[in-house]
């Protein structure tokens, strides 16, 4: 059974379920495939059917992954194992993109021996007075194998386990709900706009999960940090169905660090027992503590520490004058206007090197529209100051654009070639086919690769006019078109040596002083975090180029979270006039203005949500006690394992 190092009596005081943390997801979905693997071979050697609860979404994906890689190297049979699957949306088509049926054999059922009839899932194709007998006849079958043995789940932002959404009572059994708001916002990429998210789903209640005799939550990313931390610490609630795990006698969760990272004993590791004061440690305990009390650095006393659990840290690196003067530099020399370095000033204490004067660059953009959005101000900062600047498309961004905009697109070319007597009877002939796949597309249905083909190319405009605008000549201007991405559905390949490939050569071109790159490192559903992949692997074939020694990588945050201040290791401020242009710049994006395909759940724009998370860090710094600026972008450095 996967083990759980023992809570501190501290930990326990606040931490109501067992937790079992893991530096990176993919260790605890090993570590969770190895617990199944281990019981169901345990079962086979006493002769019994193992018993599983399943779950789809993207947090299990890799624990199938692992599973199915035991059958085919190491002999894992399936034979033995009887499977449930939580839940399916409703109505759905057991064929459809979108169906867990689809999703179960894509994943998993496709790749091991189970025998078909031992795997069960809930029916979305039935007729609406079926259900109900349907969701009874479930339950029994559950019964009938002997109940569950195990059941892995994953949760939502809501709390909802299954898709029991809030509201959900401890005895609910199986049966058809409405899903929340929140959950068909989450699942409107998968289906191309909430609009299509059906409306119902049929889920395995809270009362069916928990008499499951085994329970393992996962949970990945930092976007499920706060529901995390709420089921976890806080007080059982109807509003939080994943609370009513804090009564199950044998349930785990398991973590990576970035969902784990607002529980108590990774947000405020003092409170909960003796930490060892890392340099990284005493600043967040010291910019935590400003949030706290909201004082500025400078004016923090050894009360302050006391009251707040750090008294501590006041003994070991005190006094408070002595820590508050420290870390008010530390973050003082975090800013910077110069993030290609200052050319001719003492860099002894600045984030980036004096030398080379002109540095070359290369800033990668995952999506077309990251390298504006999420460091637009020194994207420009650094053109203007001389650097040969490279800016590297990763993907062509081509799933996140309406079908209006192709049909305008494409009326338009076909005109201009028309109008110019360029002889356009191909393009308008294009422009029926066109037209005509549009009309007929289903919701969900993937587009043609013409339309695909299109669509990447409206962002590619939209990407050289926002560099045109910058001042960044087409040369430097790079469009990798990353083959991992081309799948036209939200969800992608994992990347290949073929997608590695890509960066290194460009890596190799332009040999490159300064990296920029979308550091969101453990957003599960995220573009972001295999683009990064990409890059780090690439770095790592070239360890041995000596040009690579001299290669800084400095990771941006997309989207919009920021770095939280412990982590910021250079600060670039931007003025009022700056933030103009950098809004501009992202107006370029007309494809993603107003309302883009894919919005999130933020009804702001992407301007406005980069504006106000500048603005917010601008305003971080302000409330430090540093000076006040108008806006400010953040990067932490990514050192290499061979350059440490
Ligand atoms: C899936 C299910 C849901 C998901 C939850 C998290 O069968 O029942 O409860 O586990 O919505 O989804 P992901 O893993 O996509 O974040």
């Amino acid at each position: 059974m996967l083990t759980t190092a023992p809570a501190s009596s501290a930990q326990a005081a606040y931490e109501r379920i067992p937790v079992a943390v893991y530096n990176k997801s993919t260790a605890a979905s090993r570590a969770v495939a190895e617990e199944i693997a281990h019981l169901i071979r345990e079962k086979r050697n006493q002769g019994k059917f193992c018993v599983l609860g399943l779950a789809t979404g993207s947090t299990p994906t890799r624990i199938y992954g692992e599973l199915v890689r035991m059958h085919k190297e190491e002999g894992l049979s399936f034979q033995n194992v009887i499977t449930f699957n939580l839940d399916e949306y409703y109505p759905m088509n057991p064929a459809s993109l979108q169906s867990y049926v689809r999703f179960m054999k894509e994943y998993l059922f496709d790749h091991i021996d189970i025998p078909a009839h031992q795997v069960h899932i809930p029916d979305g194709s039935l007729d609406r007075d079926q259900v109900q007998a349907f969701c009874k006849a479930y339950e029994e079958k559950i019964e009938a194998a002997g109940g569950l043995d195990l059941q892995i789940l994953g949760i939502g932002r809501t709390g909802h386990i299954g898709f029991n959404e809030p509201g959900s009572s401890i005895h609910s059994p199986t049966r058809l709900i409405t899903l929340d708001h929140i959950t068909r916002m989450d699942a409107a990429s998968d289906f191309f706009g909430e609009e299509h998210v059906p409306r119902r789903a049929i889920t395995m209640g809270v009362g069916t999960i928990m008499k499951a005799r085994r329970i393992l939550l996962m949970a990945w990313g930092e976007g499920k940090s706060n529901i995390i931390r709420r089921t976890v610490e806080g007080d059982i609630s109807e509003l939080v169905p994943a609370t009513f795990l804090q009564n199950h006698p044998n349930v785990t969760f398991v973590l990576d660090e970035a969902a784990a990272a607002q529980l108590t004993r990774l947000r405020e590791p003092w409170l909960v027992g003796d930490c060892e004061w890392t340099p990284f440690l005493i600043r967040k305990a010291v910019t935590s503590l400003c949030e706290k009390v909201k004082k500025p650095i400078l004016k923090l006393t050894d009360r302050d520490y006391n009251d707040n659990g750090l008294s501590d840290l006041v003994t070991l690196h005190g006094p408070s004058y002595d820590i508050n003067i420290r870390i008010f530099n530390e973050m003082q020399r975090t800013i910077t206007g110069w993030p290609g370095g200052k050319p001719g000033a003492d860099d002894t204490n600045r984030p980036e090197r004096r030398e080379p004067a002109r540095k070359r660059v290369i800033l990668f953009s995952p999506h077309p529209d990251d390298d504006v959005i999420s460091m637009g101000g020194t994207f420009i900062r650094l053109h203007e100051q001389g650097h040969e600047v490279h800016v590297a498309y990763q993907t062509s961004g081509n799933i996140a654009v309406f079908d209006d905009d192709v049909m305008a697109y494409a009326d338009f070319v076909a005109d201009y070639h028309q109008g110019f007597e360029f002889g356009g009877s191909q393009t308008r002939e294009l422009f029926d086919r066109v037209g005509e796949h549009i009309r007929n597309k289903k919701p969900g249905q993937v587009d043609s690769r013409e339309v695909q083909i299109i669509k990447g190319l409206i962002r590619r405009s939209e990407a050289k006019a926002a560099c045109r605008y910058v001042g960044i000549p087409m040369d430097r201007v790079h469009f990798l078109d990353m083959p991992f991405y081309e799948t036209g559905l939200v969800r992608k390949k994992p990347i290949g040596p073929e997608d590695v490939a890509i960066i290194r050569d460009l890596l190799e071109e332009v040999k490159p002083h300064q990296v920029f790159a979308a550091g969101d490192l453990s957003d599960p559903h995220g573009t972001h975090r295999v683009c990064l992949q990409a890059i780090y692997q690439a770095v790592d074939t070239l360890k041995d180029a000596p040009w690579m020694n001299d290669c800084w990588i400095w990771l941006y945050r997309g989207a919009w979270h920021e770095w939280e201040l412990e982590n910021i290791e250079m600060a670039v401020p931007i003025s009022p006039e700056e933030l103009l242009k950098k809004r501009r710049a992202i107006f370029k994006h007309q494809s993603q203005k107003d309302r883009p395909l894919f919005p999130g759940t933020d009804e702001r724009e992407f301007w406005q949500r980069a504006e106000d998370r500048n603005r917010a860090t601008a305003e971080s710094y302000n409330r430090l006690g540093l000076a006040e600026y108008e806006a400010m972008e953040a990067f932490k450095r990514y050192i290499p394992p061979f350059q440490a």
